[in-house]
């Protein structure tokens, strides 16, 4: 009895210390760096957490700002594929040489090292930020939207990982905010989580499924202001039950709009993107909420991405936002994620300066929105306070409550009586079509072309995935950088 107890005290001791043993960090306004071991012998490097885009991506020389980069030379064990790729997101673009090399991450032991491609980056244009702490992204979304080369499909992490254990593996992001009021610097978690002995008891599942296996491409439905009483927002709901055809037309109204082109899931970009006549409404929104609260903002504010300061950190008395995802559960019914002013007052700058030399104190902060076009993007400021579990294998996202950070809830589930899928015209989920594995024999046949071993059997599907999955000389890849060098830039 008492060796079980205390066996039992050490499995909750081992899982609680290791629950809170944190591994990502970042600055006010990036996003969240991971460190990873690069090469033999180790060399150290910060990389974004981007689930925005599938390749991992770090500096190979020293840039204005920082001469912290890989030392491809110092690598013993690298491998030279000897391909161009390159990656453009809507602003920012890289260039670089494909290699191989062993990838090492000590905060997850569950995770071995692995040899995986690594494009390293020889040139960019608005790429990284000036004085960022990290010098590349870990990409963590689906093939197709890795870096494109000539003949070359840029293998990632993730994929060598599944390979090296035989077995899927997802992850999942707990993003925790800033540490305190007074310290912008924010920091969360990245676990691997082995698909066959999941051990998180969840007590409520709420799952929403990945549309198309790219991005990380959910079904938005809605996104409106909860205020007391007055629900109204994109939907009158004052005397409308919910399956009166008004009520359905406003809410296919909105959700179409906002997943028109698509509505993706994105740990790289800072703010939650939406489109332009959305964002209007919602900041509209916002902004007389703040009025009517007393709290003075300035337009530039709402509108412009510009930061808004006080001399003491602000408690917000705004409403929160509501998310409403697509449930994986059953077409017809959809979960809510309810987002704190917290999350999207986010803090910039936190400076105490109180008995220092009299230079003044200073709390600023922007509006976690910004408008995109045809697009929406639930970047970080979407996740922090949840955690954000990415089954890739099953092809869902599942969103649950989380121990750290703003106080983001998520409720439901709610019904329709009709199909939210042909409401908002999502596409149908695409079956796993294993865009992954086919092009992991593409990687293979390439390696089997070098070596002269060419069979024409296993040539076959390699070409079929040339055809399926042509990746235009300039797609753009993800939006990660692009918001965060038009918003912190700046
Ligand atoms: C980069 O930061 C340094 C110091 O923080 C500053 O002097 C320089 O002007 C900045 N460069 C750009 C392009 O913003
Ligand atoms: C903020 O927190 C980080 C991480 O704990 C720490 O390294 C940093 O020194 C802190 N900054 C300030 C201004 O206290
Ligand atoms: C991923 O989904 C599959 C199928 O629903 C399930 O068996 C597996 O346990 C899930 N993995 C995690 C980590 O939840
Ligand atoms: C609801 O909205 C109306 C008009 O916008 C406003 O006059 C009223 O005070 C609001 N009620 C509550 C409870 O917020
Ligand atoms: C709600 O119902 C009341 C009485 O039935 C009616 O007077 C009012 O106009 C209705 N409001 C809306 C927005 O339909
Ligand atoms: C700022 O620092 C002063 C003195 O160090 C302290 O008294 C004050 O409580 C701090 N303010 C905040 C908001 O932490
Ligand atoms: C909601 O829909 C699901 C699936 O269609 C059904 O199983 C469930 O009973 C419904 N719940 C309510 C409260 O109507």
């Amino acid at each position: 009895m008492f060796v079980t107890r205390l066996i039992y005290f050490f499995v909750l001791f081992i899982t609680t210390t290791s629950c809170d043993q944190f591994n990502l960090y970042g600055q006010a306004g990036q996003a969240y760096a991971l460190e990873i071991n690069v090469g033999h012998p180790v060399q150290k490097l910060n990389v974004l957490v981007d689930t925005g885009s599938t390749t991992l991506a770090i500096a190979s020389y020293a840039r204005i700002d920082s001469n912290k980069y890989f030392h491809a030379d110092n690598s013993a064990s690298l491998f030279n594929i000897g391909k161009e790729v390159q990656a453009k997101y809507s602003q920012g673009t890289w260039i670089g040489n494909l290699v191989s090399d062993f990838v090492n991450i000590s905060t997850l032991p569950e995770v071995p090292e692995v040899k995986c491609d690594i494009a390293l980056i020889t040139k960019s244009h608005k790429f990284f930020m000036n004085g960022s702490g990290w010098q590349g992204l870990l990409g963590l979304a689906y093939l197709p939207v890795g870096a494109w080369g000539e003949n070359v499909v840029v293998g990632s992490w993730l994929d060598s990982v599944e390979k090296a254990l035989n077995k899927a593996m997802s992850f999942q992001l707990k993003l925790c905010g800033v540490r305190s009021s007074t310290n912008a610097t924010h920091y969360g978690k990245l676990e691997m989580l082995d698909d066959n002995t999941v051990s998180l008891n969840h007590n409520v599942e709420f799952r929403t499924p990945i549309l198309r296996k790219r991005w990380y491409e959910v079904g938005v439905l809605s996104i409106r202001v909860i205020t007391n009483g007055n629900k109204s927002m994109n939907i009158i709901e004052s005397n409308l039950t919910k399956d009166s055809d008004d009520y359905l037309n406003a809410y296919k109204e909105t959700c179409v709009k906002l997943n028109e082109e698509k509505s993706i899931v994105d740990s790289g970009t800072t703010n939650i993107r939406l489109p332009d006549t959305l964002f209007g409404e919602v900041v509209e929104e916002l902004k007389n909420a703040a009025a009517s609260a007393y709290i003075l903002i300035l337009d530039g504010f709402w509108y412009r991405g510009e930061s808004a300061c006080w001399p003491e950190p602000q408690e917000w008395s705004l409403p929160s936002i509501a998310v409403d995802l697509l449930s994986a559960d059953a077409d017809n019914q959809y979960f809510t994620l309810e987002i704190p002013p917290q999350n999207f007052m986010r803090v910039v700058t936190a400076k105490n300066n109180s008995g220092e030399g009299g230079s003044v104190s200073e709390f600023c902060y922007k509006l976690g929105f910004e408008a995109g076009g045809k697009e929406t993007i639930l970047g970080y400021t979407a996740m922090e306070g949840l955690q954000v579990l990415f089954n890739r294998s099953a092809g869902w996202i599942g969103w649950y409550p989380s121990d750290c950070g703003p106080k983001a809830r998520v409720t439901g589930p709610y019904n329709f009586s009709t199909s939210l899928l042909s409401l908002c015209q999502l596409t149908q989920p695409v079956p796993d079509v294993a865009v992954s594995i086919k092009a992991a024999q593409w990687t293979l046949c390439a390696v089997s072309i070098i070596a002269a071993a060419v069979l024409i059997y296993l040539l076959a599907p390699c070409v079929k995935i040339m055809i399926q999955t042509p990746l235009p000389m300039s797609q753009q890849i993800s939006l990660s950088q692009a918001a965060l060098v038009e918003q912190e830039a700046t």
